[in-house]
């Protein structure tokens, strides 16, 4: 079904695998459009609750936008390449339901973006970061300027973007670029382990705050706050509030129905 990436559904949640090991996973035009429609595929499923995103071989996540691609482009193509890029990560950002990235080796420059493209990253202790556009001659197009700052702040967005040097994995988890580093045979299953724990909770609940921590890097305090407000009104009329706070007041453990 799909020519770059493999994708697999194991009980409620999907795991996307970007596979072009020869290419250091790196994205062509091909690999974005058949993310976005196995992002859509997992949007669309019921029984997919959460994703996990990852990439084929023990070398790299993504090593970047394929550079050959990139070689093309003019200052005309170049805003549509970017904004191609950008629409698609914004889609998995804003996805409902919990994406968690296992970042298995070179995340870099389209990579990277990416990852932080992603609501929890969780990288091998091979993992490598980087945005190194500069060394091309270019700047992150995939929204790396504005990620990578919220992230981990202006002076180490600065380091990283303008020096295009690399981090290891150690040193992204001290930035909190990645949320958890451990060995790469237990990578994927710390992925599930933490998207299990987090699909257990009520669906709403969880929806709404990715929303809610969405909006936060966007509106000023006021604003974010109001929608915060709204985020909480929805999750009080769900099926899964009634039974999250009866279930603790009857102690029993709860059975949410994600509605
Ligand atoms: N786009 C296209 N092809 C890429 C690529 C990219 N971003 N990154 C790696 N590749 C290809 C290489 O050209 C090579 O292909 P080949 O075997 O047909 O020559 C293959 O993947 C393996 O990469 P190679 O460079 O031989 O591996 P390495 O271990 O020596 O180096 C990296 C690994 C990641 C340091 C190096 O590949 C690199 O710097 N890649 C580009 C990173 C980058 O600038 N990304 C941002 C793009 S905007």
């Amino acid at each position: 079904m799909y020519e770059t990436i493999l994708f697999e559904q194991k009980n409620n949640i999907a795991v996307i695998k970007i596979n072009r090991p020869e290419k250091l996973n790196a994205l062509n035009h091909k690999v974005l459009d058949e993310l976005f429609s196995a992002f859509k595929h997992c949007g669309e499923v019921e029984t997919i609750w959460g994703v996990i995103l990852t990439g084929a071989g023990e070398k790299a996540f993504v090593a970047g936008a394929d550079i050959g691609e990139i070689n093309q482009l003019n200052s005309k193509t170049g805003k549509d390449f970017a904004l191609h890029g950008q629409s698609i990560f914004n889609y998995i950002e804003q996805f409902p339901k919990p994406v968690v990235c296992a970042v298995n080796g070179f995340a870099l420059g389209g990579g990277c973006e990416l990852a932080m493209a992603c609501h929890i990253r969780i990288a091998s202790e091979n993992a490598k970061f980087g945005q190194p556009e500069v060394n091309l001659g270019i700047i992150p197009g995939y929204g790396g300027t504005q990620r990578l700052t919220r992230l981990i702040g202006k002076g180490r967005a600065m380091q990283m973007i303008l020096t295009g040097e690399m981090i290891d994995a150690n040193t992204a988890y001290q930035f909190g670029l990645v949320n958890k580093v451990v060995p790469l045979n237990d990578l994927l299953v710390e992925a599930e382990k933490i998207l299990s724990t987090i699909i257990q909770k009520g669906r709403v609940a969880v929806t709404t705050a990715i929303r809610s921590i969405n909006a936060a890097c966007e509106l000023p305090l006021s604003e974010g706050l109001k929608f915060e407000a709204d985020m909480f009104a929805v999750c009080c009329g769900t099926e899964d509030f009634k039974e999250g706070t009866s279930a603790f007041l009857e102690k029993r453990k709860p059975e949410f129905k994600g509605k």
